[in-house]
């Protein structure tokens, strides 16, 4: 997730996460929302990334790339068999008033034939190796407790205390604070919380990558200087 902080899953943690429902016939739901149709250098991390086959993905976001609204729900022929075999008088009654919208449907097949076209997999996989490395060397910075980043999903997480990770007190609003500063100067990045979270578009420079990784370190030093003289801060 995004928005719950880009903690990436531990090396096979998914993949055995997976293995154990399997075994005892429970149905794997991967939301794919965001890591779905690039964001992770792939049109899907389940199968290309943590090795698992779900039985039901759900996309949206990337689907598009944002330019009209869809989502989707997809699941197993196992699954579909089950709700809509014919013959047993079943169907799968669910649907909102603007589901499968035409327009949209169009947007979606574009923009996944512009993915393929412009080779955007294949960019942001190597423009994502960059921007994990760059990332990484904001670790050193005061205020910095981690920097996690998997291709073009990516957060820098903010603490009072290096070595005991102790958070900020709210009214800091630190994640805000560095988001403010990184606005004035033509960088957005997602406050939330101590979190600044990052989902760059796919055409993405390593130029950019640049841009995005020296604005942000003139920002993390200009507040941490600020809340030292404020004296909110010990730095360390
Ligand atoms: C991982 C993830 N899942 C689900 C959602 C919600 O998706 P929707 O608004 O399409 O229901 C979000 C929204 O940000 C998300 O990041």
């Amino acid at each position: 997730m995004g928005s719950g902080g880009v903690i990436i899953p531990p090396k096979g943690y998914l993949k055995r996460m997976w293995e154990v429902c399997q075994r005892y016939d429970i149905l794997f739901v991967a939301d794919e929302v965001v890591t779905s149709f690039g964001r992770l250098g792939k049109f899907f991390a389940s199968w290309d990334l943590f090795d698992v086959q779900p039985d039901i993905i759900t996309t949206a976001k990337g689907l598009t790339s944002a330019y009209l609204p869809l989502g989707a729900c997809i699941f197993s022929e196992r699954i579909w068999k089950v709700i809509a075999e014919p013959g047993k008088g079943r169907c799968f009654s669910h649907g909102f008033t603007y589901s499968g919208h035409p327009v949209c449907c169009t947007a979606a097949l574009k923009n996944i034939e512009i993915i393929e076209r412009e080779q955007l997999l294949e960019h942001v996989d190597a423009v994502g190796t960059y921007l994990e490395e760059r990332l990484a060397t904001l670790g050193d910075l005061p205020l910095v407790g981690d920097v996690r980043c998997q291709k073009f999903m990516a957060c820098v997480e903010f603490v009072a205390d290096k070595r005991s990770k102790a958070l900020f007190a709210d009214e800091i609003n630190i994640g805000e604070r560095i988001h403010s500063r990184a606005q004035s100067k033509g960088l957005l990045v997602r406050p939330i919380m101590h979190l600044n979270v990052m989902s760059p578009p796919l055409i993405l420079t390593c130029a950019q990558v640049d841009e995005i990784v020296e604005t942000l370190r003139e920002c993390i030093l200009e507040v941490a200087a600020e809340l030292q003289a404020s004296g909110q801060y010990q730095g360390q």
